[in-house]
Parts: C-alpha cells; sequence; structure tokens
C-alpha cells in the first residue's frame, strides 16, 4: 500500500500552494492525469480493446491517423474543457486551436498536446506517449492562434505520459522534473522520481540513421565519431538505441543520460525537421532543461524559438548537457568553416549545404 507516500495531488498541493491562478494549473494537471489514465487503460487492452489500427483519415500534418491518436486526442479534450481551467486546446490532431464550447467557462491557461507520440508504435505493442504543455492566457476574450505562439520558455508546466510496462507521468511546473507511477490497482499516479538529474556525460545516441544522407555535416562528424568508438576521437564505446517514439527516448535519457537527435536534414526542403515545436519539442525541452540537461536545434536553445505557426517542424537535440554542447559546438564549427573536412560519398559537395538558411 502507498499510504503516506505523495500522490499526484499532495505533489501538486506542496508545489503549487501560491497564490493566483497556481491552485488552477493543480488542478488542470489533475485533469490531464485523469486523461492520461483513460489512454493508459485503452492502450493497455491491445488487441483485446479494438483500438488498434488506423482509419481513413490525415490529420493537419498530413499523416494517417490511428484509432488512438482521435481516441486519445477526445479523452483529453474532455478531461480538460469542462473546468474553467482553460482558455482553449491545440492538439497535434486538430487543425485548429479547440474552442471551448458554450455554456463551459474558460480559464486562464491553454493546454497544447500531442495526445499519442509514437502512433506508429501501437500496432507493434512498444511504448508510446502523451506530450502535453501549459502556456498562460491573460486576456478574457477567448485566444486566437497567435495566443498560443509563446516561446517554450513561456511554459508554466510541461509533461509526458508513457505508457510502457508501466504507465508513468513525467512533469514540471519549473521546480524540478519528477516522475509519477500510475498504482493501477488504486487508480492514483505515487511520486517515485522526484527531482530526476540526466548526467552530463553520456555514451548513448539515438537517431533515425536511415536519414543518415539526408544529415547536416555536424550531424555526421557526431554519429560518425561516436561510431569509432574506443579507436577514434571519442575514445570510448557508444550505444545506440532508436525507438522511433520520441517519449520512451526522453524517459531513457532522465532515467540515465544520453542523446536524441532529429536533426535538420534535406529529406523534404520544407520541413525543417520531423518534429513539432509547440507539443513536442517544446515541453520535452522544459522536462530536460529542469534536469539538468540541454535542448537545441543544434543552433538555438529550443525554449527561445518564436513560434510562427502550431504545427511548425523543429529540429531537435537533447539530452546530456556536454554531448548537446558538442553537437551544438559541431554546428558552430561548421558554419566558420573550422570543423575538420568530413567527405561522405554522398555530402561531397559542401557548397550544397553552406547556402541553406539555418534555423
Ligand atoms: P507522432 O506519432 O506523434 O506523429 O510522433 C512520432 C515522432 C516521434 O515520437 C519519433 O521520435 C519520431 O516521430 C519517429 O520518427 P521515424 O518514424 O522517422 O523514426
Ligand atoms: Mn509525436
Ligand atoms: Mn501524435
Amino acid at each position: 500500500m502507498h499510504l503516506g507516500r505523495t500522490t499526484l495531488s499532495k505533489f501538486l498541493i506542496q508545489q503549487l500552494a501560491g497564490a493566483g491562478d497556481q491552485g488552477k494549473l493543480a488542478a488542470l494537471l489533475v485533469d490531464v492525469a485523469a486523461a492520461v489514465k483513460a489512454i493508459s487503460a485503452m492502450t493497455a487492452k491491445g488487441a483485446l480493446g479494438g483500438f488498434l489500427g488506423a482509419i481513413d483519415q490525415t490529420n493537419v500534418q498530413g499523416e494517417q491517423q490511428k484509432k488512438l491518436d482521435v481516441l486519445a486526442n477526445d479523452a483529453m479534450v474532455t478531461a480538460t474543457e469542462w473546468g474553467g481551467l482553460v482558455a482553449g486546446l491545440a492538439s497535434e490532431e486538430l487543425d485548429e486551436p479547440y474552442v471551448i464550447p458554450e455554456g463551459f467557462a474558460r480559464g486562464p491557461y491553454l493546454l497544447v498536446f500531442d495526445p499519442l507520440d509514437g502512433s506508429s508504435n501501437t500496432d507493434v505493442n512498444v511504448s508510446v506517449g502523451t506530450i502535453f504543455s501549459v502556456l498562460k492566457h491573460d486576456r478574457d476574450e477567448a485566444p486566437a492562434t497567435i495566443d498560443y505562439l509563446q516561446p517554450g520558455a513561456s511554459q508554466v508546466a510541461a509533461g509526458y505520459a508513457i505508457y510502457g510496462p508501466a504507465t508513468m507521468l513525467v512533469l514540471s511546473v519549473g521546480q524540478g522534473t519528477h516522475g509519477f507511477t500510475l498504482d493501477r490497482e488504486i487508480g492514483n499516479f505515487i511520486l517515485t522520481h522526484p527531482n530526476l538529474a540526466i548526467p552530463e556525460d553520456s555514451s548513448e545516441f539515438a537517431i533515425n540513421t536511415s536519414n543518415a544522407r539526408f544529415w547536416e555535416p555536424p550531424v555526421h562528424r557526431y554519429v560518425t565519431e561516436c561510431q569509432a568508438g574506443k579507436a577514434g576521437e571519442r575514445g570510448r564505446d557508444f550505444n545506440m538505441r532508436w525507438i522511433a517514439s520520441m517519449v520512451a527516448e526522453v524517459h531513457r535519457i532522465l532515467m540515465r543520460g544520453g542523446v536524441f537527435m532529429y536533426p535538420k536534414d534535406t529529406k523534404d526542403p520544407a520541413k525543417p525537421g520531423r518534429l513539432r515545436l509547440m507539443y513536442e519539442a517544446n515541453p520535452i525541452a522544459m522536462l530536460i532543461e529542469q534536469a539538468g540537461g540541454a535542448a537545441s536545434t543544434g543552433r538555438h536553445r529550443l525554449l527561445d524559438l518564436a513560434p510562427e505557426q502550431l504545427h511548425q517542424r523543429v529540429p531537435v537535440i537533447l539530452g546530456s548537457k556536454n554531448e548537446v554542447q558538442r553537437i551544438v559546438r559541431y554546428h558552430a564549427e561548421y558554419a566558420r568553416g573550422e570543423d575538420k573536412p568530413f567527405v561522405s560519398p554522398l555530402f561531397n559537395e559542401r557548397s550544397l549545404f553552406r547556402t541553406q538558411e539555418f534555423l
């Protein structure tokens, strides 16, 4: 039994005991946790729940939606729209921000979320997650899209749920990053991982190497040096991981360090990265920084970016501080022409890359 241990509600009451709207923020996070429990139950049923598979519908990104993408989105909306805590919602699965229906009061926060991250993994029973970001909305008027376009540094809370062997909720309200494990029998999240701290150094990196031919030289340089291991520049062996669920990669990094990269590449010039700034990169960057790690595009701190569009994509490089700083340095050295020459059969015309507009 967990009597006496810190539940999510107790933790939030303790961390958000201040004046103003902090109590409402605590209540909103409890509502988000309610949605997470519902999504956890659906994902855990697997093939028995009838929730697997895709539907004949694409989202605003042009990606085919899974049944669970839509159900998870509905769970988040239903759990948070009613309570007078949010002024509006925005989601990966909704083209435009969700307007709080007539009859429900509006509150002081905006909730932005990826209802199901890594949803290509649902059909193969691999960990998926939910990512969320909370922003302040200080006007009485209903929010317009522009009200959502706040830099990540303005987030008042951020978190993710991971639906793995155990369901966990990892969140920050700006005072460290903390992990809670769902006790399914009593339905409570219990604080099991307080004050997460990412080791500054690491020998583990995660990147989708099938995109290697599209990478920029600084990313090639970093990965090549890791692969060279003990005999190479780094003088030690590295491990590589790729789960194709950012939440799962980030969770591993919060537990034991490492680097995760979905960098800028040339695969599709219209897309400056794979991941979305508002509901993937920003909330995760807040959690990573609050745990002592770093999060960058390779050229700029993620949390400093001024968003231009709700669904905009961004390069993401995050994790153990010293490794991220090294990759950022490689980008700077490349821009100054100071990096060691790297000649790949596929990338031997460096001028092609020099002319690109960098984020
Ligand atoms: P989503 O399922 O919300 O669209 O996000 C999936 C993301 C992220 O979780 C993961 O790191 C990445 O896409 C996987 O990309 P690849 O399919 O290129 O491996
Ligand atoms: Mn996602
Ligand atoms: Mn998603």
